[in-house]
């Protein structure tokens, strides 16, 4: 069975504030003032059990609270790649939920900056690039994801800094069209789209995002395969799809992992690739996750290849660039 750590990968869906493991928010937390109802981080970790998304999302979003200073951001990004460079990351694209920190007073600035010295250092000293994606809140109101684009773009060192615009948050009984102006905004300013849908919602909520927001990605999509011609699309057009197998039994999408369709996903042609979303919270790093889904799906070493091969073909990166991982990652496979 081929070593996952050696194999080149990317993470293409990987939420910051999801990756605060349990002992940073409670350093954070006691750092900053910041009261949680957890004693330590043991008792914060026992708390991840979780029924659906919105039980998980409710902690995800009391988490992030302790995040405050330019320091905070800084120490949370390089914890993440850190863990990502051990597990042979080379870039790694950042969910980061831009509302839930303008929303709690903390600026632009403040965020982006801590932010954009780790990702400088990450290059430097680990040898992961990465790059952010500007990550909406679909169940919160229009004119707050307004609010937080405009404060935004109004920093014209921080949008290069973004690739893509994109939007999680609770799925079922929150359609995504309404925000299709922003993602025209997005559009215009040289950032690729993408949008969780198909994760808790069935093949109709992946249907309305394809609709509302034409986006270059999908994020999870794992429930579009209950849908012959919607899968047949997606294949056709060459979508992306980042599943993230731990999160989906985590949340209890599939009740076990040989229950997971990413194998026959993969099989059917889908462009899928392996992330992990919130490792902590979930159980597992991009690593951990192509381990449960090479165990427990029988992956071959060509199938894991493959999904490897697609994190990079599928990254919001210049073609160019694309160009360079690919080569660079076919030399590291023929040399095994
Ligand atoms: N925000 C963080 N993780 C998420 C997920 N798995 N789905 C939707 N929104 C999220
Ligand atoms: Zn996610």
């Amino acid at each position: 069975m081929i070593a996952i750590a050696s194999l080149p990968k990317a993470e293409l869906h990987l939420h910051l504030e999801g990756s605060l493991e349990p002992e940073t928010i409670m350093r954070l937390s006691e750092r900053n003032g910041i009261a949680l109802p957890f004693a330590d981080a043991d008792a914060l970790r026992a708390a991840y059990e979780f029924d659906d998304l919105q039980t998980f999302l409710d902690l995800f979003y009391a988490g992030l609270t302790v995040m405050v200073t330019e320091q905070d951001f800084y120490e949370v990004t390089r914890e993440y790649l850190e863990k990502a460079a051990d597990d042979g990351v080379c870039h790694a694209e950042f969910h980061v939920s831009v509302q839930g920190h303008l929303g709690r007073g903390v600026s632009v600035d403040t965020m982006m900056s801590g932010i954009s010295r780790a990702f400088e250092d990450g290059a430097a000293e680990l040898g992961v690039g990465a790059s952010m994606i500007f990550g909406l809140q679909r169940q919160r109101p229009l004119e707050e994801a307004e609010a937080a684009f405009e404060d935004f773009v109004k920093h014209p060192r921080w949008v290069a800094l973004v690739s893509a615009i994109g939007m999680g948050g609770s799925e079922v009984g929150y359609p995504t069209a309404k925000f299709r102006p922003l993602y025209d905004r997005a559009r215009a300013l040289g950032w690729k789209t993408t949008v969780h849908a198909g994760e808790e919602g069935g093949p109709e909520a992946v249907r309305e995002a394809l609709d509302g927001l034409a986006p270059d990605r999908l994020d999870h999509g794992v429930r579009a395969f209950e849908d012959a011609e919607l899968t047949q699309e997606l294949i056709d057009s060459g979508m992306t799809l980042t599943v993230c197998p731990l999160s989906n039994l985590r949340l209890k999408v599939f009740d076990s992992i040989e229950a997971h369709p990413l194998a026959k996903m993969l099989r059917a042609g889908l462009k899928v690739t392996v992330n992990s979303d919130d490792p902590p919270y979930f159980g597992g790093y991009i690593g951990a996750n192509f381990v449960a889904a090479q165990r427990g799906l029988g992956l071959s070493d060509d199938e894991i290849i493959q999904l490897a091969r697609n994190s990079f073909s599928g990254a919001f990166l210049p073609e160019d660039q694309i160009g360079r991982y690919l080569a660079a990652f076919d030399r590291a496979i023929a040399g095994r």
